[in-house]
């Protein structure tokens, strides 16, 4: 059995009782449990995840990484947040109060991500405050308005006021900037995309969580850390995984699998997959196998794979899980008007270029492009020649019939329309077409859903996922959603579309933290600047 505390294997047996680990040494038990041969470790926990991005609920999500090892995680749930306020997180900790799996929260401390996104609400510090006096919320969720603190904002400050423990989440800040932010009583990050982002982190005293997500991988570039300083003061997360990921590939397990691969020691890697999650979050009765500690426990058969072999969460295999109810009200949502073919007319009276959303396949970031639209009948219309689409956010929490329009390159649709519910961090209605008609007909049909991801062409829905629950999870099991998520990309495959990811893609278009173009129901924001800015270019 691995000892986190001392960072060696020990022979000794694990006595169990009620769940709890009674001692280690040699022990006589009722029921036992043959482990010769087998290395006994710590279950996984997840140092920081938003389950959302799994698009399952917790439930399902439970009997999908509970079988890969991890027995514990710490949510943010800023996604549930923007769409159904505090209530939804209210929900969320009620529906995972029973799992077997341990699902701890932070209060999400940024909702809405900037004042350019529409959520159903904000959440206030009034919000926050109540949220952390439930028991399994321990602190404040990642502080993403990294500007606001290092420049004193009193709004933010005030937030921080509210716990001593404070995730980070501050993507290429260094320097005195750096210096400030950690000052301001933020204990982690897990932005760091390098080396040396890494390496500041920790000499200011925060925690480094080493990230692979879908989208952002950095377990690659951060693993020098380890080798140059040891496993101290960091530990793996997930932070946003589809669910084909975690299906295909794994979950914390297939960080530790691909850290070992890389040269760190196993037990190093298995540290800092369990131990030095609970360490950060000061979760003490997690992450090791000692006295007084849950026996969440993982029996591997090699330390390559790291499958487990058996998984015992409080002292037992883990049974069959029930499936959560969903009540009615997170299933009603999108809040649109009726909404015609007319609300996506862009007159153009003047002629004159517009300003592009330029796609950067593969990244979430996109181009902040310069173009002289189509006109037709003094209206700037889609180009497929020119691979100009045209793109709508539309507010659908409150029903306000707001619009924001523009155009976007590199999606490579030919016809039809892709849209979307689930869009970062508002969630709001995602639409991009080559026609008007097109567009209408998609919004409408994600209205009728109830929000999720449709493909349509000519009148025709050519495929769909649903996703009722707050219009971004589905209350599908896990094959169901994996196999509508691959037929939604081989349907905008047959309009044209030619990138791999295109639904992760139009997820981020919307979220206005992340350069450089980018769309909201507010209109255009120029990142860069952090303004809003017109489609015309004067
Ligand atoms: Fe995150």
């Amino acid at each position: 059995m691995l000892s986190v505390f001392t960072r060696e294997w020990l022979e000794a047996d694990v006595a169990i009782v009620d769940g709890w680990i009674a001692g280690l040494g040699e022990y006589e038990g009722r029921e036992t449990i043959d482990a010769g041969g087998r290395w006994i470790v710590p279950g996984f926990v997840d140092a920081h995840v938003h389950v959302e991005s799994s698009k399952t609920l917790v439930d399902e999500f439970a009997r999908l990484v509970l079988p890969l090892g991890t027995t514990a995680v710490v949510a943010d749930p800023h996604e549930i947040a923007n769409v159904l306020g505090t209530d939804g997180v209210h929900w969320l900790l009620d529906a995972s109060a029973d799992l077997p799996l341990d699902v701890y929260f932070m209060a999400s401390s940024c909702v809405p991500a900037s004042s350019y996104e529409s959520p159903r609400r904000a959440l206030s510090v009034g919000d926050l405050d109540a949220l952390l006096r439930r028991r399994r919320v321990i602190g404040l969720a990642e502080m993403m308005n990294f500007p606001g603190v290092v420049s004193g904002d009193e709004g933010e400050l005030a937030k921080l006021a509210l716990a001593s423990h404070v995730d980070g989440h501050a993507p290429g800040v260094l320097g005195p900037s750096l210096q400030a932010y950690a000052a301001a009583g933020i204990r982690s990050d897990h932005e760091a995309f390098t080396a040396e982002e890494g390496r500041q982190r920790l000499r200011a005293g925060m925690w480094v969580l080493i990230r692979e997500a879908s989208a952002a991988r950095n377990l690659e570039a951060l693993l020098p850390l380890v080798r140059e300083f040891g496993p101290h003061r960091m530990a793996f997360c997930t932070d946003d995984r589809e669910p084909e990921h975690v299906a295909d590939d794994g979950h914390i397990n297939s960080m530790v699998r691909d850290a070992v691969a890389q040269g760190i020691e196993p037990i190093d890697a298995l540290v800092l997959a369990s131990h030095n999650a609970t360490a950060y979050h000061r979760l003490d009765h997690l992450g090791a196998i000692a006295p007084g500690r849950q026996a969440d426990l993982l029996l591997l058969a090699d330390l390559e794979r790291f499958v487990p072999e058996l998984v015992l969460k409080r002292g037992g295999p883990v049974g069959e899980i029930p499936r959560a109810e969903v009540p009615d009200w997170v299933k009603q949502t999108v809040r649109i008007g009726a909404l015609g073919p007319e609300v996506f007319r862009i007159p153009w009276p003047d002629g004159g270029s517009a300003r592009v959303i330029g796609i950067v396949p593969g990244q979430i970031v996109t181009e902040s492009l310069v173009e002289e639209p189509l006109v037709r009948s003094g209206e700037a219309v889609a180009d497929p020649e020119r691979d100009l689409a045209k793109i709508a956010v539309i507010e659908r929490h409150l029903g306000t019939g707001r619009i924001g329009k523009g155009f976007v390159r590199g999606f490579g649709l030919e016809r039809g329309a892709i849209g979307t519910t689930l869009s970062h961090d508002a969630h709001n209605l995602v639409v991009v077409g080559l026609s008007d008609a097109a567009m209408a007909f998609a919004v409408r049909r994600l209205a009728n859903i109830g929000g999720g991801i449709v493909v349509v062409d000519r009148g025709e829905v050519l495929a769909e996922l649903p996703l009722p629950v707050a219009g971004i999870l589905s209350d599908a099991p896990l094959a169901e959603i994996v196999e509508r998520s691959h037929a939604i990309v081989a349907a905008a495959a047959a309009l044209g579309c030619r990138i791999d990811a295109p639904f992760q893609l139009l997820a981020f278009l919307a979220l206005s933290v992340i350069p450089s173009l980018k769309i909201t129901d507010k209109g255009l924001v120029d990142v860069d600047r952090f303004e809003l800015v017109p489609l015309g270019v004067s």
